[in-house]
């Protein structure tokens, strides 16, 4: 929770039964386009890590790019893309996770920090916590260390955060719907 965890949800948009019936979809699109809720969002994670040692911010495709870019710029981070399979260019480390159907693969550049690195890795939304794992698996593998793994929203009740957290990373999350 932030000073500002209630107003952001507020302006969070549900939309139901999208993309199949059933799910309520947590669409953060309104987030970016009113002016003051983008900057609120963006300055709750500074508050947050403005005093924390972060050489770099992994951000992971595509949502997570939206905070993680100004992120990175406003704490003088370096920028990291945690991308879907297929699309780094130079040598990579991937990792492959379950979804509810299938599989899914995220990847790494494989010199994207130095080992020692205090990373942060920030995604728009926590579900099963898959992605996010995933991803600090990756940073693990290469040798960072993940100072914490942040969300806009987490969805405690599919219990990603929990698995996140019982896998030795710490979670935060601006705000929650169950
Ligand atoms: C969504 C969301 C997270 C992930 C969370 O991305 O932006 O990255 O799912 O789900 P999980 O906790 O169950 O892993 P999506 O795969 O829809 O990709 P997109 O950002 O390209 O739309
Ligand atoms: N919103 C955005 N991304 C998601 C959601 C959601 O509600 N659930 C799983 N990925």
């Amino acid at each position: 929770m932030t000073p500002y965890s209630d107003y952001i949800k507020s302006v969070i948009r549900t939309v139901r039964d999208w993309p199949q019936p059933g799910v309520n979809f947590r669409d953060i699109t309104p987030l970016m386009q009113q002016k003051a809720a983008f900057r609120k969002l963006i300055d709750s994670f500074v508050h947050r890590y403005q005093e924390v040692q972060i050489d770099a911010i992994a951000a992971i495709d595509a949502r997570g790019f939206i905070v993680g870019a100004p992120l990175a710029y406003e704490l003088g981070a370096s920028f990291v893309p945690v991308r879907k399979k297929g699309k780094l260019p130079f040598k990579t480390l991937s990792e492959t996770y379950k979804l509810e159907y299938g599989e899914a693969t995220v990847e790494l550049h494989a010199d994207a920090f130095n080992p020692g690195n205090r990373i942060l890795v920030i995604d728009d939304l926590i579900a099963t916590g898959g992605t996010m794992l995933a991803a600090a698996n990756l940073i693990k593998r290469l040798g960072g260390e993940v100072v914490e793994c942040a969300a806009i929203i987490d969805l405690p009740e599919l219990g990603g955060s929990a698995a996140i957290e019982h896998a030795g990373f710490s979670v935060f999350s601006v705000c929650e719907f169950s």
